[in-house]
């Protein structure tokens, strides 16, 4: 890039905030209009004036020919998330970049070992790793007196409130909640974001009842076998264990693990069992203390399988409390996803119209999934359902124990293959055991058939009808009198 002589006339550029694409990308065009080359621009960050900053580049001349250049799209991308970086230099940085994309280089950015592009693809990781952390490790804590307001204390490494707020937006709809950050905090009072400037550690609630029961949970799933001390501290550095409720747990259970280990190794192998056990044991049930309330709000904030990164929301079970049947799918779909409710798509359709077929009033069940998180694949706009895997089951079963531990049901009606693996166990054989009823250790009586979804799968308008006919006369079971149905 050639040199402006040392004499050439400086200009300052002005960004505020400095952490927002629309700014930047203002100042930048200014300047290039005025084709003023990267040496000759100071960059100032924020709304403050000293009287040594050069004249703003809005002041320098206009040449007759000015044009505004295109500008390709990934280089925006890379831009938005630089700014949020918090090196001084990144404004003059990116501005260089644009300055050789609009000069003779358009495709720089595919040149990965240039210093340049080098250094912004460095910024933009920190940033996404930042982000990442922030979306796993923020812990709301009950705002005492306001049942049901949240805050929560973080310390992001940059400038990414803005970039995160909306994800908790999505992710936390239904809550009022705040994050307050040394430098900006965020509100989300059930309709509309909203920022602010900085907070401190003591403006954030410091305990509350949620975080004895997160512990416990953590305490309970933390699998001593497992343990692997450099990955943990790579996935979860020791910077941010002050704010999570579990760390306070942490060397304790690392001390424990060696023995724990060993005591798994001495203990006799068990025989097989034979019944079918509703297994509501210590790994995987949370205490049966707290209401369906607190179990739905851990539920929310669970991070135990990677489903929650991707889905807009936790979706737990609806309905009475004291339910006496409780009907479990496998997950939330699409729809479901969006709405936060449990069989509010096609397969809630197809399952509400078989209900009222029987005379069953939707609103006496217990509806809930095995799995509380929408696993999909996204195709474009579409998000295609993908079914849960193993460890997604095991990871949402102390919530579905939870709620089958609260709403003590007499009935159990499972719909499809995940959902009687993680009620009846994994040796269930739908294909085989199909509209039978089983009795669980406590005495809950139970069955499975398939599920709604399997019936709306069926090729052609005889077959769905069939299956249709199949699951509805599954569910009349319901109404049997002297079979777990009276
Ligand atoms: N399928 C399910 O299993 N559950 C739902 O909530 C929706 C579709």
């Amino acid at each position: 890039m050639p040199r402006p002589p040392p004499d050439a006339q400086r200009w300052s550029l002005r960004v505020d905030p400095p952490w927002s694409l629309e700014p930047w990308r203002e100042a930048a065009r200014e300047a290039l209009l005025r084709d003023v080359a990267p040496p000759q621009l100071d960059w100032i960050e924020g709304s403050e004036v000293s009287l040594l900053d050069a004249p703003a580049v809005q002041q320098a001349p206009m040449p007759a020919d000015a044009a505004a250049p295109s500008v390709p799209r990934d280089f925006l991308d890379l831009a938005a998330t630089c700014l949020c970086h918090r090196d001084p230099q990144r404004l003059a940085l990116l501005y260089r970049l644009l300055w050789r994309i609009t000069h003779g280089e358009r495709s720089v950015l595919t040149n990965p070992a240039d210093a340049d592009v080098l250094r912004a693809n460095g910024l933009a990781q920190a940033v996404r790793r930042d982000t990442h952390k922030m979306k796993a490790f923020v812990r709301f804590r009950e705002v005492p007196g306001q049942p049901d307001a949240f805050i929560a204390w973080f310390e992001p490494e940059h400038h990414i409130v803005d970039r995160v707020a909306p994800f908790f937006a999505r992710r936390f709809t239904g809550m009022r909640w705040a994050i307050l950050t040394p430098s900006r905090s965020v509100a989300w009072d059930g309709q509309a974001l909203a920022f602010g400037p900085g907070a401190r550690r003591e403006d954030a609630p410091a305990e509350d009842a949620l975080e004895s029961l997160w512990q416990t949970y953590y305490a309970n799933i933390f699998n001593p076998a497992r343990l692997n001390t450099r990955m943990m501290m790579q996935e979860m550095p020791a910077k941010y264990w002050r704010h999570l409720p579990e760390a306070q747990l942490l060397p304790q259970l690392v001390r424990d693990a060696g023995d724990r280990v060993q005591e798994m190794h001495d203990r006799p192998a068990q025989a097989p069992q034979r019944r079918i056990p509703l297994r509501r044991d210590a790994a995987s049930a949370p205490p049966d203390t707290g209401s369906l309330q607190t179990l739905r709000q851990q539920a929310s904030a669970c991070r135990q399988c990677p489903l929650w990164e991707t889905a807009t929301q936790a979706v737990f079970g609806q309905g009475p409390a004291d339910a006496r049947v409780m009907v479990i799918g496998e997950q939330p779909g699409d729809t479901e996803d969006l709405r936060g409710q449990p069989f509010a798509g096609p397969a809630g359709q197809l399952l509400d119209r078989a209900l009222a077929e029987l005379g069953i009033d939707r609103a006496t069940l217990y509806l809930t999934n095995a799995v509380k998180h929408f696993h999909h694949e996204r195709r474009g706009k579409i998000r295609l359902h993908k079914r849960p895997e193993s460890r997604h089951i095991q990871a949402c079963r102390p919530w579905l124990m939870g709620e089958i531990a609260r709403v003590r049901p007499q009935v159990i009606v499972c719909l499809g293959a995940t959902a009687a693996a993680s009620v009846f166990g994994r040796d269930f054989n739908l294909t085989h055991d199909r509209g039978r009823w089983h009795t669980l250790e406590d005495g809950t009586r139970g069955y499975a058939t398939v599920h709604p979804a399997w019936v709306l799968r069926q090729g052609d308008d005889a077959r769905r009808e069939d299956a249709y006919r199949l699951f509805r006369d599954d569910l009349a079971r319901l109404l049997q009198k002297g079979d777990g149905g009276d």
